[in-house]
């Protein structure tokens, strides 16, 4: 016999109006979704409330996920899905401690990521962002062969530092720009027909275009420093579409100022959003900047969405998460600014 009454349906807090894609309306068609609906993001307090006896949150990768938060949830607290590939703001031992799954987006932001990075490239070595800038000042006067030169990529090795999905989609794309490719990965000595695993030190020294695709954790904040980019060629292109920690700012600056590098792009900092026209990030003029948007394609922030919803989804109806972040010790979020660990290094 059934007493007619149903169940209330799990909460689910979501840390954004507007999202694009399908996936929160879906998930309202199932659960009780709550969605902040200021239009700057909530800071932590505000986050903290929203997601109070909540089952299920689902969190941008700038959100930060910690302890008071998944305490502020609750006891009903299941899932923290994350819209993004990254989890640095994620403290993933308070959420193993606690019980909580957190997932994140694997395998639909790649292509879309590697496309950013390839342009970075090719903005930084052929001057592209200068080149405009000139140009918005009334500058391009007669043709002159010697004006706006840049590198060639043709002919460039390119080192990648990290072989996770995003390099290995920049590698199909540095390939088919006739560039030679390598990387370094500290635990995975894989060659294979695009790239060739090679040491650290090695990368730095002989790569023209080192691009970063490294998580931000304690192994690799500040992984490139004065004393890495001292030991890169004085040509050299440094890309970084990873997180911006990775990349010691003020060295980049002074080694792009001291003529000690070619040119760098960079699509993640170390503190964002950065909205003062004066950064000196902004006038360096062999810097190019974007503003985080590597991901930044219609269907690619809708695939992620989905992805996270389909997460929340997995886990409130009694499934194993489809894309799990391993509570392991040592992922918790780095702070900008901590000794390098040799062991990234592999060697
Ligand atoms: C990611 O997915 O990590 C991107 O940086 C967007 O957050």
């Amino acid at each position: 016999m059934t007493s007619g009454t149903s169940l209330p349906r799990p909460r689910v807090a979501v840390s954004r109006a507007g999202l694009p894609g399908a996936g929160v309306e879906r998930l309202a068609t199932r659960y009780q979704v709550t969605a902040w609906e200021g239009t700057a993001p909530p800071v932590p307090a505000e986050l903290a409330r929203l997601a109070q006896g909540c089952s299920a949150l689902l969190v941008l990768g700038t959100d930060r996920v910690d302890a008071p938060l998944l305490d502020a949830a609750g006891p009903d607290l299941r899932v923290v899905a994350l819209a993004s590939m990254g989890y640095d703001g994620v403290d993933l031992d308070a959420a193993a401690a606690r019980g909580v799954v957190v997932t994140h987006t694997p395998g639909v932001l790649a292509e879309t990521t590697a496309d950013i990075a390839m342009a970075l490239i090719l903005m930084a070595r052929r001057r592209l962002g200068a080149s405009v800038d000139a140009l918005r000042r009334g500058e391009w006067g007669a043709f002159r062969m010697d004006a706006f030169l840049g590198l060639d990529v043709q002919g460039a090795t390119l080192g990648l530092i990290g072989y996770g999905q995003i390099a290995r989609a920049l590698a199909r794309r540095g390939a088919g720009f006739g560039m030679r490719v390598q990387h370094h990965h500290p635990r995975r000595r894989d060659d294979d027909e695009l790239s060739r695993w090679v040491p650290f030190d090695e990368l730095l020294t002989t790569s023209d275009i080192v691009s970063v695709h490294t998580p931000l954790t304690h192994e690799t904040a500040g992984l490139i420093g004065a004393a890495e980019l001292a030991r890169m060629k004085p040509t050299a292109t440094l890309v970084n579409t990873g997180r911006g920690g990775v990349v010691d700012e003020d060295a980049l600056l002074a080694a792009l100022r001291g003529g000690r590098l070619h040119s760098a792009g960079l699509d993640v900092m170390a503190d964002e959003p950065r909205s003062d026209p004066a950064d000196p990030l902004f006038a360096e003029p062999r810097l190019v900047v974007l503003p985080h948007v590597g991901s930044a394609t219609e269907a690619t922030r809708a695939a992620m969405v989905d992805l996270a919803a389909h997460n929340i989804e997995a886990v409130l109806e009694g499934g194993p998460a489809p894309n799990p972040l391993p509570g392991a010790p040592g992922r918790r979020p780095a702070p900008h600014r901590v000794q390098k660990i040799p062991s990234f290094r592999g060697e």
